[in-house]
Order: C-alpha cells, then structure tokens, then sequence
C-alpha cells in the first residue's frame, strides 16, 4: 500500500463505500484529467477500528475543506489526510450549519433549478435529525440520500 508524496487521503471509510466517496467528491474521469490527480482505491482493509474499511488516496489533489465537510453527512468516521512532503496535516469534517454550492435540491419547481437566473443551492442542516432542508423551498433531503444530490 504505497505512501503518496502530496495530496488528499481520505481514511476510515466504510468498508466497500469508496465509490460514494469518490462521487460526493465528483472525482470523476474529467476532473482528474484536467488536473492531471491519481485515485488509488483501497477496498476491504484491516481495521483495527472498523474491522474492515476503504481508503481513497488521491497523489496531487487537495481535498476542499467544505467538500469534506459535505462528505462527513454521509460518512462522520471519515478522517481527512493532507499530506505535504510525505508529511500528515489531519483535518477533522465537521457538519456545516448551512451548505452552500455543491449539493442540487430535488425539488424541479425550486428556484435554484430554475433554467433562467438560478439561485445557489442553500441548505439548513438539522443536525440530530440527520437532515437537511432546502432554504427556498423547504425539500428536505436525509443525510444518508447526499450521494444522489451532488451536482455534477
Ligand atoms: N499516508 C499516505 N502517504 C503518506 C502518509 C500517510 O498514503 N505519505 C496514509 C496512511 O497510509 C494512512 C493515512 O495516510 O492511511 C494516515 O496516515 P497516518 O496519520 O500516518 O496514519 P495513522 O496514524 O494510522 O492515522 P489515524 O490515526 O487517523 O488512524
Ligand atoms: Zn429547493
């Protein structure tokens, strides 16, 4: 399992869930062409904490701090890991009050999809009931349902 030099690993994953990972992040074939990043998957590693987890090292690309954030709704055992040199900097997500860009509301009539003058996408979180709810229309979209709400 080798070490990377710079970028983002992104650690204590659930087991077999670094494809969601991998999609809330929208690291995508594109994405990684155009900034010229690897993904190294790793699927079904010793734990001592999980058991088993993934891990997605991802050489030459730096994690945003709000992506991460967005990625601890689904996930809140993730660690993030910015390293530097070969060195480790850990960053620890934490669930935003509100979620600003990066997440679509399902709702078609809602202003932020609106084909002409959209707004940006704003939600409120609610965080013990694990949801959050649209700033305009009020859709409410369960933590867990993110993956299916990143914008692409
Ligand atoms: N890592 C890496 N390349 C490096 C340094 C670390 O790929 N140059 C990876 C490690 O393999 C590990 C993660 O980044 O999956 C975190 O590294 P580290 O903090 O050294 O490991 P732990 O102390 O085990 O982390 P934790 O306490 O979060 O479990
Ligand atoms: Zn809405």
């Amino acid at each position: 399992m080798s070490k990377i030099e710079r970028g983002t690993v992104i650690d204590h994953i659930p087991d077999w869930k670094a494809d969601t990972v991998t999609k809330v992040l929208r690291l995508d074939r594109q994405a990684l062409m155009e900034s010229n990043a690897s993904v190294a998957i790793l699927q079904n590693v010793v734990s001592k904490q999980l058991g088993r987890k993934d891990i997605v090292k991802i050489d030459s690309w730096r994690v945003r701090e709000k992506d991460a954030d967005i990625l601890s709704l689904v996930f809140p055992g993730v660690t993030i890991n910015y390293i530097e040199d070969g060195k480790v900097t850990k960053y620890r997500p934490t669930v935003p009050d509100l979620i600003e860009g990066g997440l679509k509301c399902p709702e078609l009539s809602c202003i932020s999809n609106a084909e002409r003058e959209p707004v940006v996408p704003k939600f409120v979180t609610l965080k013990p009931e694990r949801l959050m709810r649209c700033h305009y229309c009020d859709t409410l979209i369960g933590f867990d349902s993110v993956p299916e709400h990143v914008r692409t």
